[in-house]
């Protein structure tokens, strides 16, 4: 018997997802937040860990966790659903309304999640890629193709729209989206992975519109990635189907204290925010002025760089051999392109010095 020969063939096609190690010195490759927690919340989350049973599954709703959220999201907690990361929520998702026969619209670049996803739950990814601009600006949706294709049209089950996009950085306009929800016959899954950094959100219509989803995450601006907690925003009826699907006891005890703590912390998420949104503009001026790098706008805290030279197999392995790590993506529309997370202070200016030489040298 070979295991190959058991698998699922769709399965067999896919590449598993390995992430870089951690043990670069400098490490911007992930969108994590280069703050840490400080003390002070780690033992508050510790002292309200140590006072329940580790011996008993812990919350399977995560209700308290949830009318925490209800009150920083503006939504009732029955709209909420939490998940081990927005991957989960993203997983889930697509087990619950896309599968055999139904198609999942894609625009491309994107969060590879999507697509991994989308297959493993049986449906068919439809990328569509986004027009890339030739200078810094943002990259956009191809309404045409969108309005042409795939609106009205019952054919499609599932839209995806990061806003702001991962790994492009910026938010598509706001007319665009609303023309998709306002057509798309299926459900839009809003992305705002990113939220917290520029703000604008599609919350407030998840009782406008009966097909939208939105999701978001405490791994960016919350600096909790560790802790693996996402959520999900909508309606009350997509709230009840995922419920069917999610697996029951899907987020312990540890991290829903975490993020219950960091809900009472808003303060520090938010100086947070401003801090790397201050790093961000200024990493965006100095890449602006390195000759050959043409750093797209952002409003989140990473940065998508194209090197105007092409390919950028060669600069990636010279960071690398540096022990800087950025990241490669495999869009083919990315041929050219190097993401870089936002550091502190410090790790930007290394990243910066050093991709400086590189590009002299040639
Ligand atoms: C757009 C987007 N969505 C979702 C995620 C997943 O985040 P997590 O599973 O850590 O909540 C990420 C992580 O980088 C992301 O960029």
């Amino acid at each position: 018997m070979r295991i190959k020969d058991l698998v699922r063939k769709d399965v067999e096609k896919l590449e598993p997802y390995i992430p870089a190690p951690s043990y670069y010195d400098v490490k911007l490759n992930a969108n994590e937040s280069p703050f840490d927690i400080p003390d002070e919340i780690k033992e508050e989350i510790w002292s309200e860990v140590k006072d329940e049973k580790f011996s008993l599954y812990y919350d399977p709703t995560a209700l308290e966790l949830r009318e925490k959220l209800a009150r920083y999201t503006e939504v009732e907690k029955d709209e909420l659903v939490v998940g081990n990361g927005s991957d989960e929520i993203i997983m889930v998702l697509l087990f619950t309304f896309a599968g055999p026969q139904r198609k999942v619209i894609i625009p491309t670049p994107a969060f590879p999640v999507y697509e991994t996803f989308t297959r493993i739950s049986g449906a068919q990814p439809v990328r569509i890629p986004l027009i890339k601009p030739d200078k810094s600006e943002p990259w956009q949706l191809d309404m045409e193709k969108i309005r042409e294709n795939y609106l009205n049209n019952d054919e499609y089950g599932i839209f995806f729209v990061c806003y702001p996009n991962n790994p492009t950085g910026s938010y598509f306009p706001e007319e665009h989206v609303m023309e998709i929800i306002e057509n798309f016959n299926g459900l839009v899954i809003i992305d705002e992975a990113y939220f917290e950094f520029g703000r604008k959100s599609f919350v407030n219509y998840i009782n406008r519109y009966e097909n939208i989803a939105v999701i978001r995450t405490f791994s960016k601006a919350f600096c909790l990635a560790s802790m693996r907690i996402g959520y999900l925003i909508a309606n009350k009826d997509i709230v009840n189907e995922v419920y069917k699907v999610k697996l029951p006891y899907n987020i312990g005890l540890f991290s829903q204290k975490a993020a219950k703590v960091m809900l009472d912390k808003i303060s520090y998420v938010n100086t947070v925010c401003e801090k790397i949104n201050t790093l961000r503009n200024k990493l965006y001026q100095e890449l602006s002025k390195i000759e050959g790098i043409t750093p797209y706008p952002s409003i989140t805290n990473f940065i998508l760089c194209r090197f105007n030279d092409g390919p950028v197999d060669e600069v990636y392995q010279k960071l690398i051999q540096k022990s800087i790590i950025i990241r490669k993506l495999e869009d083919p529309a990315l041929y050219d392109c190097l993401r870089i997370s936002v550091g502190d202070e410090k790790d930007n200016r290394i990243l910066l010095d050093n991709l400086k030489l590189i590009l002299k040298e040639g």
